[in-house]
């Protein structure tokens, strides 16, 4: 047995950095884990801490529902999946012959079966093999399935350890105060971090720039900002004063565009090719100037997507600082300085 209690927290999406810190107040020991799909969290504890009734008794705002877990297992799309499940949940040695039980199953993704396939089917498999019986109305035990595409997160586990909270926010900001993406905490986040000074007579490139939530945010520091990017750039910010939007991708930069002081790329592209323009463009920025850019992570070999695009990035930058920042998701971000 595990010597970790495992839970699945869903949280309002959008608010998971903030339920992550919550769920920390409440278990401190936790490690807590975002999943592929929003507004889903997998919590860890040490087996002493019952999140469960912790956050059942203390004030949240951000916890949803709290789902214990025994085990993730791989699926496929495939309708065997079910079998696969009921065996694992055999093995798990949790319900007992006579026990009142209810099958629940939520699904994210694309498979060959629904929710409903799953409670139906796997219900009736562990009546069978367990000798428990299916009551929907007032179970002992629940048995939780959880899918996110090709994993299952499956727990045996009294009804009442399954607990259901309201959520206490719904809007993240008052109206007008909205950012136009989480892109710009994240380009908040890394002048904070990086310490990087942006001077009112800066003139920066901005590249990735659509909807434009780094553009605004620089566009309210520096001189001039030059966004770059073929889809559209947000109206409000295009409207900008000291904003010169070019409406073209980055390798099509014209030649005479000026020299900058900074350059920023939150291009989605694979991270060599982001680095490889980043190198072409080092002539447009200033010797010792400062250069940001999110490298994202394409595949799950982050390691790899980093060091790979560090080795392009050294024919023309120095100084690289690599840091995770809050608000980066699947990616991370780089400071660097031209070389
Ligand atoms: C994550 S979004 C950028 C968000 C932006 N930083 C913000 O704050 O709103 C990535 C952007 O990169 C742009 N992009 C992808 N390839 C590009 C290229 N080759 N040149 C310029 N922009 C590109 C996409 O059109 C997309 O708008």
């Amino acid at each position: 047995m595990s010597n970790r209690n495992m839970y699945l927290v869903t949280v309002p999406a959008g608010f998971e950095s903030e339920a992550k810190e919550e769920i920390r107040g409440l278990a401190p020991n936790a490690c807590v884990r975002n999943l592929f799909f929003k507004g889903n969290l997998l919590v860890e504890c040490p087996r002493s801490v019952d999140l469960s009734s912790i956050a059942e008794t203390n004030e949240t705002v951000y916890v949803g529902k709290i789902f214990p877990i025994d085990k993730v297992v791989k699926i496929s799309k495939s309708r065997e999946s079910i079998a696969y499940i009921h065996d694992e949940i055999v093995q798990l040695d949790k319900l007992r012959k006579g026990e009142r039980f209810v099958v629940r199953c939520r699904r994210r993704g694309k498979h060959e079966f629904t929710s409903q396939d799953v409670e139906r089917e796997l219900g009736s498999m562990l009546e069978k093999s367990c000798g428990a019986l299916a009551d929907l109305r007032n179970p002992q035990k629940i048995v939780t399935v959880q899918i996110f595409q090709n994993k299952a997160l499956i727990g045996v586990s009294e009804a009442s350890k399954i607990v259901e909270k309201k959520i206490k926010v719904f809007k993240k900001y008052k109206h007008g105060e909205r950012p136009l993406t989480r892109a710009e905490h994240k380009i908040r986040e890394a002048i904070k971090i990086f310490g990087l000074e942006i001077k009112r007579d800066f003139r920066v490139l901005d590249l990735g720039a659509a909807p434009g939530g780094w553009t605004k945010v620089l566009a309210s520091l520096a001189g001039k900002v030059v966004a770059v990017d073929p889809a559209d750039l947000n109206s409000s910010v295009k409207a900008l004063p000291n904003v010169t939007y070019l409406k073209c991708k980055a390798e099509e930069i014209p030649k005479n565009i000026g020299r900058f002081d900074l350059i920023v790329n939150d291009m989605n592209l694979d991270p060599s090719e982001s680095a490889r323009i980043m190198v072409n463009l080092a002539g447009f920025l200033k010797k010792g100037a400062p250069a940001l850019m999110t490298i994202k992570f394409v595949t799950r070999n982050r390691k790899k997507h980093i060091a790979e695009a560090l080795e392009i990035l050294k024919a023309e930058y120095k100084d690289f600082k690599v840091k995770r920042l809050p608000h980066n998701r699947y990616e991370t971000t780089v400071f660097m300085r031209k070389a």
